[in-house]
């Protein structure tokens, strides 16, 4: 069930957009601010009080990579993997990720601390390679910024 928050906020919203179709996005990203993922639960409801089909959300939410479907660890890392990272060693960054956390991109950490998830551009090509770990960007990536950046999220 959707919150009272949850509700309050995409209410509000909802002067913002010409229809409920055009909030689609808008009302799954406040859910998943709040949960960390939308699920079918919630889906269903955003459905109800949108008055859009469950099928329409849940094909945006496919389409729309940033809506995640599934649980999350309590801190997301994204891992970006276009081409300025990846010609300055976004693979070598992933590796190491993954070895630290001992989970593989895609996935969570046993302990639910992290998830590792691939992005595309997160807009600091300059600075790359880059991820985001709850909206905050990291950049320059090398070894040992790696260790320092996961070291501050319990
Ligand atoms: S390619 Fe990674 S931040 Fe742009």
């Amino acid at each position: 069930m959707l919150s009272g928050e949850e509700r309050r906020e995409i209410e509000m919203k909802l002067t913002d957009y010409p229809n409920k179709q055009a909030m689609s996005i808008e009302s799954m990203l406040i859910v998943q601010r709040h949960r960390g993922w939308v699920s079918d639960e919630s889906l269903r409801d955003l459905s109800e009080l949108l008055g859009l089909s469950v099928a329409d959300l849940d094909g945006v939410a496919t389409f729309y990579n940033l809506i995640r479907r599934k649980p999350v660890g309590r801190h997301v890392a994204l891992l970006c993997d276009s081409v300025s990272c990846w010609i300055m060693g976004c693979e070598r960054v992933r590796d190491q990720l993954c070895s630290s956390l001992g989970t593989p991109l895609g996935g969570t950490t046993a302990d639910g601390r992290f998830t590792l998830l691939p992005i595309v551009c997160l807009g600091a090509c300059d600075r790359a390679p880059a991820m985001m770990i709850d909206g905050k960007l990291h950049e320059d990536l090398d070894e040992q910024r790696i260790e320092e950046v996961l070291a501050q999220y319990e």
